[in-house]
């Protein structure tokens, strides 16, 4: 199937540690990569390798680290032709301290470019495309580009990822058919637990399908007529790398409705592909 994704690249400097430093310490890395994240493009590259046709409409700047991401982006046959480039930027940057300890990752994000902007979205052309992914990120360009789609194009589906309680990032649910939302947005607006969440977010979001990914707890989701279903975490002898592990459970939801399997089973096919993640370093499922 054919999917394009609206959203960020980044370039991640991801330091491998023993365990997470106290505030102030000083430590040694035990190995070290940069390599190309963020989101959108996180998801495509898994998307890619699920053997979909994939392209990332974001923006770049034009320093040697956006090359690489280009690379990266090419040796997984991600298509960039919407992609703009903003002269004189600089790549987003995030500096993360991956712990073998835990696996978690700790991420500090640099981010001095414009977002995608509205002008270069309206030049795609959205028929060519199934499904289309959104981060919910700058609500006032993403909300017109929403509306867009849905005067576009009908056949289309639309996923939007809701990953932090941004200002009236409420906006964007009435658009999407498919709403996958972080634990971040959920602590960060205040709910306890999945069915408060849902209860939440659902008067705005009309019958789409919501899921939730909840890292060592596995997932949630709620379908239209409210019925909500637990698929609980892939037991991993060790984790080894949880960085970008929400990115890829949003890559094994949108698989799985393309594949047409049923609800929970995309539930319980994303939670394994995002178990399956955090077993390795990096996307690589190959
Ligand atoms: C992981 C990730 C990283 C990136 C950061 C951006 O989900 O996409 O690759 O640096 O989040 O917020």
């Amino acid at each position: 199937m054919r999917v394009l994704a609206v959203g960020v690249a980044t370039l991640d400097v991801v330091n491998n540690i023993a365990a997470y430093p106290q505030e102030d310490d000083e430590l040694r890395a035990l190995s070290q990569r940069c390599c190309r994240g963020g989101n959108a493009t996180n998801t495509l590259v898994v998307l890619s390798q699920l053997g979909h046709r994939c392209s990332w409409a974001g923006m770049l700047g034009d320093d040697p680290a956006s090359q690489q991401i280009l690379l990266d982006l090419d040796n997984h046959q991600v298509e960039t032709q919407w992609v703009s480039v903003h002269p004189g930027g600089i790549t987003p940057t995030s500096y993360i301290l991956s712990s073998l300890a835990t696996g978690s990752r700790t991420i500090v994000h640099y981010r001095d470019l414009p977002e995608y902007q509205t002008a270069a979205f309206e030049k795609i052309d959205l028929t060519s495309f199934d499904w289309i992914h959104f981060e919910g990120r700058n609500v006032v360009a993403c909300e017109a580009m929403l509306n867009r789609v849905r005067q576009a194009t009908q056949s289309v589906t639309i996923s939007l990822e809701i990953e932090k309680p941004r200002e009236d990032i409420e906006r964007l649910l009435p658009f999407a058919d498919v709403v996958l939302i972080s634990r971040a947005y959920t602590t960060g607006r205040g709910y306890e637990d999945a069915e408060q969440l849902f209860k939440g977010v659902r008067p705005l979001a009309g019958s789409a399908l919501l899921f939730a990914a909840w890292g060592e707890a596995g997932g949630w989701l709620q379908t239209a007529d409210g019925m909500s279903v637990h698929q609980p975490a892939y037991q991993l002898p060790v984790v080894v790398d949880t960085l970008g592990a929400g990115d890829v459970f949003n890559a094994g939801v949108i698989d799985g409705l393309m594949a047409g399997l049923e609800p929970a089973e995309v539930l319980a096919a994303a939670v394994r592909l995002a178990g399956e993640k955090c077993a390795r370093q990096g996307l690589q499922f190959a």
